[in-house]
């Protein structure tokens, strides 16, 4: 290789060395993000590295020496300041200028509660670039081996399913598509495209370079993306998390097969990381609602409520009630929810929480791997109000704790404590692992009226014997129990 390299001399190095440094920066980034307590640094690691991996890319020479051979230009001046390629320069400077604007903007007011939404419309993004790279790619003649071919085919066929997947997801999420959409035979429809894309990029591989292969292109792009609309608009429920993973899973193998094309480490890098982490992601929701991910696909929960009727009636309690069972209790287990995080309760239940320890009670945070919108989203929370880690559970650590609790106390949280999921075989969330709130000698569920969960499943958990309802807001009601905690402490 080191032939193909002369007269690139110092500037192929400088590049290759900050492009190590950028894939240290991202795999430290991600390392740092798996403990709450780094990942805000992992954040800024990541993001150092984006910016360098941006900057560094401005200067890598038309004749691209990290793939001998492969290059659109046949100069060794910087790709950007190549001649007219001036005029290229002012828009991608404009475009980031735009991009990069409006993503601090939305990060800013963005709701946590609207995460998920954005982390679709960013994976849609990620998955769309990587298959216009392609077509960028073909469209110029750039596509000079068969290698580059299949890659750049692979790269657009997963793009674009991400891209589409992920707008659909995004209307799910954002409540502009509420329904989810069947073809009759579903599944041979899904089976049948995804067949006939393969046999065309197979087409194009082959007979790259040929007039009339730029419409089997237009054809391929046209179908790739009706793929990903076909295959996500059936979904709906609990296995949207799931399946906004595997989309993201699916972005990242697209922007590295397009790295690979465009002979660019730093876009391989970045590609594969997402694509792992995305992918153990996917397999770690999956396993937490055991669903199997060839489920969520072809056997998706509809979102529409459905299972077996629950007998018993729901008991209501007040505020001082609820305040006399923990302040009396050994025990007390807190189960939070989206609830919690819609009405922004956390701060108000991590000073209950220090009321009850300030007269013995011991009071443990039990997190269900899917509670709220995103993952991590109830540690995300309870960090920012500042309860300690070493309080915080997995389900997996806690569920054998609950028959020893005095209280379980559920905080706006619904699908994820709903014991149907181990009993009612015709329910759609059926085999999903729950929090055992039901086991402990009481539990007290905080919630506003008589609304079912994300899944749209009935909650037998609020017609158990030893189940108290404590209707209200949650930041509202947790301050009245601190307010009759104070009368009782
Ligand atoms: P959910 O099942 O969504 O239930 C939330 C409950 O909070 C509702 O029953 C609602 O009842 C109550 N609530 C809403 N606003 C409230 C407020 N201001 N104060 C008090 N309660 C309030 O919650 P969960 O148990 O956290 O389960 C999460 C669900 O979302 C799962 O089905 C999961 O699959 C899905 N999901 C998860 C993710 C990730 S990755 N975590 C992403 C997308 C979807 P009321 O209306 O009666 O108040």
């Amino acid at each position: 290789m080191s032939g193909t390299l002369e007269g690139f001399g110092l500037l192929f190095w400088v590049i290759s060395f900050f492009y190590v440094a950028v894939a240290i920066l991202f795999i430290l980034g991600l390392k740092k993000m798996s403990s709450p307590v780094t990942a805000s640094g992992g954040i800024k690691w990541a993001g150092l590295g984006m910016v360098l991996a941006t900057l560094v890319t401005f200067l890598i020479p038309a004749q691209n020496p990290l793939i001998p051979g492969f290059g659109p230009f046949s100069t060794n001046t910087p790709v950007l300041f190549a001649g007219e390629k001036w005029l290229n320069l002012v828009l991608i400077i404009v475009a980031i200028a735009i991009g990069g604007g409006l993503a601090a903007y939305l990060g800013k007011v963005v709701k946590m509660t609207d995460m998920p939404q954005m982390v679709a419309v960013y994976n849609g993004m990620g998955g769309g670039a990587a298959a216009l790279i392609a077509a960028v790619e073909f469209a110029g003649g750039n596509v000079h081996s068969t290698l580059v071919a299949i890659l750049a085919v692979l790269g657009s066929l997963i793009g674009s399913v991400a891209f589409s997947g992920s707008v659909v997801a995004f209307m799910k999420l954002q409540g502009i598509m509420k329904k989810t959409f069947r073809l009759p035979a579903q599944n041979a429809w899904n089976i049948g495209l995804a067949l006939v894309a393969v046999v065309l990029a197979v087409l194009i591989v082959v007979y790259i370079g040929e007039a009339w292969v730029t419409w089997l292109l237009i054809l391929f792009f046209v179908l790739s993306l009706f793929l990903g609309v076909i295959l996500t608009s059936p979904i709906g429920g609990a296995d949207m998390p799931v399946v906004i993973s595997l989309l993201n899973a699916f972005t990242g193998l697209a922007v590295g097969f397009e790295g690979y094309v465009l002979g660019n480490p730093a876009l391989i890098i970045a590609g594969i990381v997402v694509g792992a982490s995305g992918t153990l992601l996917t397999k770690l929701m999956a396993k937490a609602m055991n669903r199997p991910i060839k489920n969520v696909i072809f056997t998706p929960i509809t979102g529409e409520a459905q299972g077996g009727e629950i007998e018993g009636s729901m008991k209501e309690i007040q505020a001082m009630d609820a305040a006399a069972a923990m302040r009396y209790a050994e025990k007390v287990i807190i189960c939070p929810g989206y609830g919690m995080a819609v009405a922004g309760a956390q701060h108000k239940v991590w000073e209950m929480t220090k009321l009850l320890e300030e007269v013995g009670v011991e009071v443990k945070f039990a997190i269900h791997p899917v509670a709220g919108r995103m993952p991590g989203h109830m540690n995300v929370l309870l960090a920012e109000a500042g309860v300690p880690y070493d309080m915080i559970f997995d389900l997996d650590e806690i569920n054998d704790e609950f028959p020893t609790a005095d209280v379980a106390l559920v905080i706006g949280a619904n699908d994820t404590v709903n014991p149907v999921a181990r009993t009612d075989k015709s329910s759609p969330i059926y085999g999903m692992p729950i929090l055992d709130a039901d086991k402990a000698q009481q539990c007290i569920v905080i919630k506003r009226g008589q609304g079912t969960g994300y899944s749209g499943v009935q909650n037998a958990l609020f017609f158990a014997d030893n189940t108290s309802m404590l209707y209200g807001s949650a930041q509202q009601v947790v301050a009245d129990v601190i307010a009759a905690l104070k009368t009782l402490v």
